[in-house]
């Protein structure tokens, strides 16, 4: 989901390289054609519309599916709630009826600052929205037994070359502060769905000097 974002794009040739089939759902029909270049299967779907029996339709018979769509800054302050946490529970269901377990869940770090109704200090309010919207898809898509989820919390996400090293830490009260480029956010992605025993944790993500493969088997 968020096939034509710019972790996603790094994702769907990672995936197809590594012998995976992808399908991507967009929402504007002018991306089919890169998400097809990218190796995807595109499928044209507005989460915020859609239903999930709808979306189920081209869940069903995958291994796993993976949220990196995102409001990010475009459209009305709702639509943090309306893409981020909606569409993360919507992919939820339609995986659920489908009979697909895994999950990974693109989150954001800094989510400690917003638990409990908390509102950190000198945050633009719509930032603080959409963590709160992110902490909320992560507590729905945990009180789903039926799901193997990862949340994957990365740090600000920055457009540079991959790394292949990294820092991925289970989540624990303390916040983590830092950046990390897409490429190795989508390198980690990979990793996690070719791992199933980090299913049923939350990490944080951001650059450090552990290997991708080496960072993710650690926490399996
Ligand atoms: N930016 C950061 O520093 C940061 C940090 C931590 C985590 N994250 C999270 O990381 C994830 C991936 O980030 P990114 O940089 O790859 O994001 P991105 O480039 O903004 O991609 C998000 C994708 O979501 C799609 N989308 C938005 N609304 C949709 C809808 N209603 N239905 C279907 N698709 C929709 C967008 O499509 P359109 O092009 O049509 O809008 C876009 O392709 C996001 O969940 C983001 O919140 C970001």
């Amino acid at each position: 989901m968020g096939a034509h974002g710019k972790v996603a794009r790094q994702l769907v040739p990672l995936l197809v390289a590594g012998g995976h089939e992808a399908v991507g759902v967009v929402r504007n029909p002018d991306h089919t054609a890169d998400v097809a270049a990218d190796g995807a299967t595109p499928v044209v779907l507005d989460i915020e519309s859609a239903t999930s029996a709808e979306l189920a339709e081209h869940v069903r018979g995958s291994d796993a599916v993976v949220f990196s769509a995102g409001a990010g800054g475009k459209g009305a302050p709702e639509r943090k709630q309306h893409v981020d946490r909606d569409g993360a529970v919507k992919l939820a269901e339609a995986a659920e009826v489908s009979g697909v377990r895994r999950y990974l869940l693109v989150s954001s770090i800094g989510l400690q600052s917003v638990v409990d109704g908390a509102t950190p200090d000198g945050v633009e309010e719509g930032f603080v929205a959409y963590l709160r919207a992110k902490l909320e898809a992560e507590d729905a898509l945990r009180s789903r037994p039926s799901l193997d989820l990862t949340s994957l919390r990365p740090g600000h996400l920055l457009d540079e070359p991959a790394t292949g090293r990294v820092a991925l830490t289970r989540s624990t009260t303390d916040a983590v502060d830092g950046g990390v480029p897409r490429a190795d956010v989508a390198a980690v992605l990979l990793a996690l769905l070719e791992a199933p025993g980090t299913a049923g944790q939350t990490l944080e993500l951001v650059s450090g000097d552990v290997p991708v493969e080496e960072a993710v088997a650690a926490l399996a």
